[in-house]
C-alpha cells in the first residue's frame, strides 16, 4: 500500500516542481516525507551510525561518499529540486523533438534513494524512458534495488551496474541520450567527478547530455572576513573550469594525475586591502539551472586568511587526481 502511496505522492511532487509551484516551506515538506516513505521502504535512514554506512568507498581516484551522505542528497532541498526540474525538462524537450523515440540514462553513482530514477520515472512510461544504473557502493546499489523493486518501477531499468565510475566502460555507451554523475562536493573535494567524466564523457556520443554540465570554481578577495559587517568583495573570476580544462586535456586514453595549473596575477591590485580570499564552487547543472553559493551542500564557499604581508605576485591553483583528489594553491 505504501509504494501505491508514494508513487502518486511523487508524481505529485516532480509535476509541482516542474510548474514551479511550491513554496521553499512546502519542497521541503514533501521531500521530508518522500525520505520517509524511502527509508521505510529500504531501512535506510542516512543517520545510522553503522561504520559501513559511514564509510567513504575508495574509488580508483578519489573515494565515494559513505552511504549515509549519499542517502542525504535527497534533503539537500534545492540540489534536489534544481536537479529534477532540469532532468525532467530535458527529457519532455527530447520527447517533443523526436516523438515517440525511447529516451535512455545512464546514471552513474545513484546512492541508496537513487532519486534520478526513483522521482523521475513515475513521471513517464517505461516505453517512454529507460534508466541504466551504476554505483560503486554495494550496499547503496541493494538499497537502490530494493526501492526500484518496491516502488514496481523495474520495468524503467535496463541494467544496473555494481562498479567504478572512473574506470568502468559502458556497454553501447553510444545509445545514450544523457549521463548523470552527481559524484561532487563544495571544490570538487574528494570526490570523482572529475575522473568519472574524463573515463565517460569520451565514451558517449558527443550530443549526450550531462547532468551537471559543468563546476566552476572562483576566486573571490575580501576586504574583511565575509561575517564581518561592511566586508567588500572582488572578484577575480574563475580558477577551474572543469569542461574547458577536460576539453583542452590531451586526447590520450590515461586519466592525467593533475590539471593543468591556472596562475593569477595579483600584481596589479593593491593586495593591502585584502585580509582573506573565498573559492566559490558553482554547479551548472543545465540550460539557465545554476546552483549558486550556499545553495546547497554543493555549494559552500571555502574561505581563507591571506598571509601579511603578502611577497607574492601570482596564485597558482592546480586541480590534483593524484594521490588525492583535490584543489591546492599556491603562492608564487
Ligand atoms: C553525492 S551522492 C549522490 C547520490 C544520488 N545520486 C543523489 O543525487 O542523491 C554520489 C553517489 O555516487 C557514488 N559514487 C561516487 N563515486 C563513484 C564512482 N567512482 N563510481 C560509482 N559510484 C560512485 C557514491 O557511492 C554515492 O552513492
Amino acid at each position: 500500500m505504501i509504494e501505491k502511496e508514494t508513487i502518486t505522492y511523487i508524481k505529485k511532487f516532480t509535476t509541482a516542481i516542474q510548474e514551479d509551484s511550491l513554496t521553499q516551506e512546502e519542497v521541503e515538506k514533501s521531500l521530508n516525507e518522500i525520505h520517509t516513505y524511502f527509508l521505510k521502504i529500504t531501512g535506510i535512514t542516512g543517520f545510522d551510525m553503522k561504520i559501513e554506512y559511514l564509510a567513504a568507498i575508495p574509488a580508483a581516484k578519489g573515494k565515494a561518499l559513505g552511504l549515509n551522505h549519499a542517502a542525504q542528497c535527497l534533503l539537500d532541498y534545492s540540489r534536489t529540486v534544481k536537479f529534477l526540474k532540469a532532468i525532467v525538462t530535458v527529457i519532455l524537450e527530447k520527447q517533443k523533438k523526436q516523438p515517440g523515440k525511447l529516451i535512455t540514462i545512464f546514471y552513474a553513482g545513484c546512492g541508496p534513494y537513487a532519486p534520478f530514477i526513483t522521482l523521475v520515472a513515475p513521471l513517464f512510461k517505461p516505453e517512454e524512458v529507460q534508466f541504466s544504473l551504476l554505483e560503486i557502493n554495494k550496499n547503496s546499489h541493494d538499497s537502490a534495488k530494493k526501492l526500484i523493486d518496491s516502488l514496481e518501477l523495474s520495468k524503467y531499468l535496463k541494467d544496473f551496474y555494481i562498479a567504478d565510475a572512473v574506470t568502468f566502460k559502458v556497454p553501447k555507451p553510444n545509445t545514450f541520450d544523457i549521463l548523470i554523475s552527481e559524484t561532487l562536493d563544495a571544490l570538487l573535494y574528494r570526490e570523482s567527478y572529475v575522473p568519472i567524466l574524463f573515463n565517460l564523457l569520451p565514451q558517449f556520443s558527443k550530443n549526450v547530455i550531462l547532468f551537471p554540465e559543468n563546476v566552476v570554481i572562483n576566486l573571490s578577495l575580501l576586504t574583511h572576513h565575509k561575517k564581518d559587517i561592511g566586508y567588500e568583495e572582488y572578484e577575480m573570476g574563475s580558477v577551474l573550469n572543469v569542461r574547458e580544462s577536460i576539453a583542452s586535456c590531451s586526447n590520450s586514453d590515461a586519466i592525467p594525475s593533475q590539471l593543468r595549473d591556472k596562475k593569477i596575477n595579483l600584481s596589479s591590485l593593491d593586495m593591502t586591502i585584502y585580509e582573506n580570499i573565498l573559492l566559490d564552487t558553482k554547479v551548472h547543472i543545465h540550460g539557465d539551472i545554476w546552483l549558486y553559493r550556499n545553495e546547497s551542500s554543493l555549494t559552500i564557499p571555502f574561505e581563507s586568511a591571506l598571509k601579511k604581508p603578502l611577497q607574492n605576485s601570482s596564485l597558482i591553483f592546480t586541480y590534483f587526481m593524484e594521490p588525492e583528489v583535490e584543489l591546492k594553491y599556491r603562492f608564487e
